[in-house]
């Protein structure tokens, strides 16, 4: 299947759809699964769910937009949060993404020309004690400094 913005491989979603039975019951399951394929949730294959599914197109689009989880347009292979939830904002939180947004040359809600990271804020990571904290992929990083997050780039 297609990562970027090209056509998507429909025989890719076909096969999604048939491991989950065409069962409309299950179309967080099957969203999940083309987005963990395609890395966002394409316009046609949204299309083709609805098809095969026999839905209305409305009623994808409205489980594909009410999860945050799940992306319309292209991810990078890499997802970082940054925490501006109250108690990372009084210790910094602002300065964290600002530093990521100059060293990656992106803005919060974008991708990288590259592909590579998606930058994304979020209003708390139940983690307020370690703040300022970032999330790369699954891994917390406490107490940032802007110093801090240009080594962790680096890497
Ligand atoms: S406010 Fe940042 S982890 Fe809770």
């Amino acid at each position: 299947m297609k990562k970027e913005q090209d056509v998507t491989d429909i025989a890719a979603v076909d096969s999604i759809i048939d491991r989950h039975n065409s069962d409309v019951e299950v179309l967080v399951s099957i969203l999940q699964d083309i987005q963990t394929e395609c890395s966002y949730l394409p316009a046609d294959a949204l299309r083709h769910v609805a098809e095969r599914l026999q839905v209305p197109l409305i009623q994808v689009y409205s489980v594909a937009t009410f999860f945050k989880a799940f992306s319309l347009v292209p991810r990078g292979r890499r997802s970082i949060h940054v925490c501006l939830g109250t108690a990372c904002h009084v210790r910094g939180a602002q300065a964290i993404l600002e530093e990521i947004e100059r060293d990656l040359n992106v803005r919060a809600g974008g991708t990288t020309d590259d592909g590579e990271f998606t930058l994304e804020t979020v209003n708390c990571l139940g983690a307020c004690a370690l703040g300022p904290i970032i999330m790369i992929d699954d891994e917390y990083h406490g107490q940032m400094t802007p110093a801090k997050v240009r080594e962790i780039l680096k890497t």
